[in-house]
C-alpha cells in the first residue's frame, strides 16, 4: 500500500448521551485539512466520503473559513424580514451559478426541508393528491420527504402518509405513463441516485419524465441535494442532461458544512409564491449565505467543476482493480461495484487509512469526496484496492 495509507487504530469513544440512531465508524475525527482527516493520535485518513457529500471544498478551506469569520464579526444573524445584502447576493449568485432559468431562491436548512417545500408548492399549484417518486430514491426523513423515499416504511413512524405516493422503476420509460397521470401533482427524482449507489438514471429517462410532466401538468422536482451543486462536474445534473426541471432542491455541498439548503423555482413556480406562503427562521441566515457565496467563489475561481470531471474520469479508468469490477455514477458521486460485500471492502480500506461510503446496494462502495481531490489521492485508492483480495 502507498505511503499515504497509514494503519489506523480503531477508536470507539463513549457516547452515552447521544441518541443511539447512527451506526459508528471505528474512527474518531479530531481535526481535518484539505482531503485529510486526523484522529487524536495524528493518524490520517484520506476522506473519500466527504462528510456524506458535504465537504465540497474539503476541510479548512481558507476562503470559506475567512468568509464565515468575517460574517460572524459583522452580523451573525438576522431574520428574513430584515433585508441583508449578503442574502440577496447569495440568491443571485446561486441562480447565476446554476446557468438555468430559475427566478427565485427560497433558502432553508436541510435537504428534507427543501423537498418538503417543493412538494407543498406542487400541491398548491395543481390541487392534486398524488406524487410519483422513483424506486431507490432517498429524499429525507420529514413527513413529506419520507413519504416519497423508497423503503421508508421501516422507519417512517407517522401514522399515515400525507398524500398518495407511487414508486416507478428507475430507468423504465414504459412504466412512466401509468404512474404520472392527471392526478399527479409532482414527480420527484434524484437524477443520479445517491444512497441507491450512485445510480445514474440517464438522459432518456429524465427527458421522458419531463415530457410526461408537461403532458399531464405535473411539476418536475429534481432532488439534487446529493448530486447537485458541482458534484457531477456541472452546476447541477440538470445541466449535465440538458433538462430544465420546475424546481431543484439543493443542500450538502451548498454550504460545505455550514447547514443550509435551497429551493430554486422556475418562473412559473415563482409566480405562485405570495407573502406568507413559505417561512423559516434560520434559512437564509447571513452565515449560511456567506458560506454559500464562498463555496461558489471557490468552485469558480479554482475551476473545480473541471477538476471533478477530470478526477472522476481518472478514478473510472484506474480503480477497476482488486475486488472492484465496475463503476457507475457521475462526477464525484461514484459507485465502485465490488465482487465481495462492500462493507468488507470499506472496512479494509479504512484500516489502511482510506474512508469510503457504502450504499443500499450491498455491492457498491460509494465515493463522495471533496471536489479538490487530485490524481495522487486516486493513486492511493487504486494501490489500496489492488492490494485487497478479490
Ligand atoms: C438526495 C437526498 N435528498 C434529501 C436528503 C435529505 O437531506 P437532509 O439530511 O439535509 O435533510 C438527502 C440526505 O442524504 C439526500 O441524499
Amino acid at each position: 500500500m502507498s505511503s499515504a495509507a497509514s494503519k489506523v487504530a480503531r477508536d470507539t469513544p463513549a457516547r452515552d448521551f447521544l441518541a443511539p440512531v447512527f451506526s459508528q465508524y471505528p474512527f474518531e475525527v479530531a481535526s481535518a485539512q484539505g482531503v485529510w482527516l486526523l484522529n487524536s493520535r495524528g493518524e490520517r485518513v484520506l476522506d473519500l466520503y466527504g462528510g456524506h457529500a458535504v465537504a465540497a471544498l474539503g476541510y479548512a478551506h481558507p476562503g470559506w473559513t475567512d468568509a464565515l469569520i468575517a460574517q460572524a464579526r459583522s452580523c451573525n444573524f438576522q431574520t428574513n424580514a430584515i433585508p441583508m445584502r449578503i442574502r440577496v447576493r447569495a440568491a443571485e449568485r446561486l441562480v447565476r451559478f446554476s446557468k438555468l432559468d430559475f427566478t427565485s431562491v427560497f433558502f432553508v436548512n436541510s435537504g428534507a426541508e427543501a423537498n418538503e417545500n417543493a412538494l407543498r408548492l406542487a400541491f398548491r399549484m395543481t390541487s392534486r393528491p398524488h406524487v410519483a417518486a422513483v424506486e431507490g430514491g432517498f429524499h429525507g426523513r420529514t413527513a413529506a420527504s419520507g413519504a416519497v423515499t423508497w423503503g421508508s416504511d421501516g422507519w417512517y413512524g407517522f401514522p399515515r402518509k400525507p398524500f398518495d405516493v407511487s414508486f416507478m422503476p428507475g430507468g423504465d420509460i414504459e412504466a412512466i405513463a401509468a404512474h404520472v397521470t392527471d392526478r399527479t401533482a409532482a414527480v420527484i427524482v434524484e437524477p443520479v441516485q445517491g444512497l441507491a449507489g450512485a445510480v445514474d438514471l440517464g438522459r432518456p429517462y429524465l427527458e421522458a419524465l419531463r415530457r410526461r410532466c408537461d403532458e399531464v401538468g405535473a411539476q418536475l422536482i429534481f432532488d439534487e441535494v446529493q448530486c447537485g451543486f458541482g458534484r457531477v462536474g456541472h452546476p447541477f445534473a440538470a445541466n449535465l442532461y440538458g433538462i430544465m426541471p420546475d424546481m431543484i432542491t439543493v443542500a450538502k455541498a451548498l454550504g460545505n458544512g455550514f447547514p443550509c439548503a435551497a429551493l430554486l423555482t422556475s418562473a412559473k413556480v415563482s409566480a405562485s409564491l405570495s407573502l406568507g406562503l413559505l417561512g423559516t427562521t434560520y434559512g437564509g441566515g447571513p452565515m449560511a449565505c456567506a458560506a454559500i457565496e464562498a463555496v461558489i467563489e471557490a468552485i469558480e475561481s479554482q475551476d473545480l467543476l473541471a477538476n471533478v470531471r477530470r478526477v472522476s474520469d481518472y478514478i473510472r479508468r484506474t480503480c477497476i482493480v482488486g475486488p472492484v469490477k465496475a463503476s457507475q455514477g457521475e462526477g464525484l458521486l461514484l459507485g465502485l461495484r465490488t465482487s465481495r460485500p462492500a462493507k468488507q471492502i470499506q472496512a479494509e480500506l479504512l484500516e489502511g487509512g482510506i474512508l469510503t461510503g457504502t450504499a443500499s446496494d450491498g455491492h457498491i462502495v460509494r465515493l463522495l469526496p471533496p471536489f479538490i481531490l487530485q490524481e495522487e489521492h486516486v493513486d492511493m485508492l487504486r494501490d489500496a484496492l489492488a492490494s485487497l483480495p478479490e
